[in-house]
């Protein structure tokens, strides 16, 4: 099923729950949630006591994205803190299989990311273990920037791997997704779409979020 995932990091941080509250009306079930620590990435956001506030006002899905060195040592406390599922960085973990594991144990679903330099194949040992896969079309640090388009061609591998080992997981995208953009990620094998700046940046972000699922709705059922 095809879901459109707003990131909260181009939210207006004084009006979160407002936000959130407008877009839970309008069905959205699951929301992206950044976390970046200045080293991984060039920037920072919100930690666990952000993601705990949010917890107790939505029921939507909690997908956190963590931009961060140290994944082993803080997914717990994001999990404890409330996430449903936890995303790190290949870059980030000489450990990976463990990693998923970890975060699985702890009763989150494990989801890894590449980043646009990082290959595809670098997830082959481990496509079996995680949850999910998310590919990013940006260089991971800032909402705003611009799709990378060969982005659509690892997700088109992707895919091709996932059929030819009968696997299930759903794969995500995250970055300088737009309306102009949505049917072709989507045609890709895209499932879980995360979107910020194309929602929050916009008069009414509960209407941007319909139309970016209509459009991406429309995109899967003509690829199915
Ligand atoms: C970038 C973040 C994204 C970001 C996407 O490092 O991981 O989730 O919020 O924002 P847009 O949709 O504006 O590119
Ligand atoms: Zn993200």
């Amino acid at each position: 099923m095809v879901e459109i995932l707003p990131s909260i990091l181009a939210a207006d941080f004084a009006r979160l729950g407002e936000q959130i509250a407008a877009l839970e009306t309008v069905g959205c079930h699951m929301l992206h949630f950044d976390v970046m620590d200045g080293h991984f990435v060039p920037n920072f956001t919100v930690g666990p006591p952000v993601l705990e506030s949010l917890r107790k006002i939505t029921r939507m899905t909690l997908d956190v994205h963590l931009m961060i060195t140290d994944p082993d040592r803080y997914a717990p406390i994001f999990i404890e803190a409330g996430a449903d599922q936890v995303l790190v960085h290949q870059e980030t973990c000489p450990h990976l299989d463990r990693t998923l594991r970890m975060i699985q144990s702890e009763g989150a679903r494990a989801g890894v990311v590449i980043n646009p330099a990082t290959p595809v194949s670098m997830l082959d040992e481990v496509l079996d273990i995680a949850d999910y896969v998310l590919v990013m079309s940006v260089n991971p640090g800032f909402g705003g920037q611009r799709f990378i388009p060969n982005a659509l061609d690892k997700v088109r591998r992707l895919t091709a791997r996932k059929r030819d080992r009968g696997l299930q997981f759903p794969i995500e995208i995250d970055g300088g997704v737009t309306k102009e953009n949505v049917a072709n990620v989507v045609n890709a094998g895209v499932e879980w779409i995360v979107t910020g700046s194309s929602i929050f940046h916009t008069v009414n972000p509960a209407a941007a979020f319909e139309e970016l699922l209509q459009l991406a709705r429309e995109a899967c059922a003509v690829r199915v």
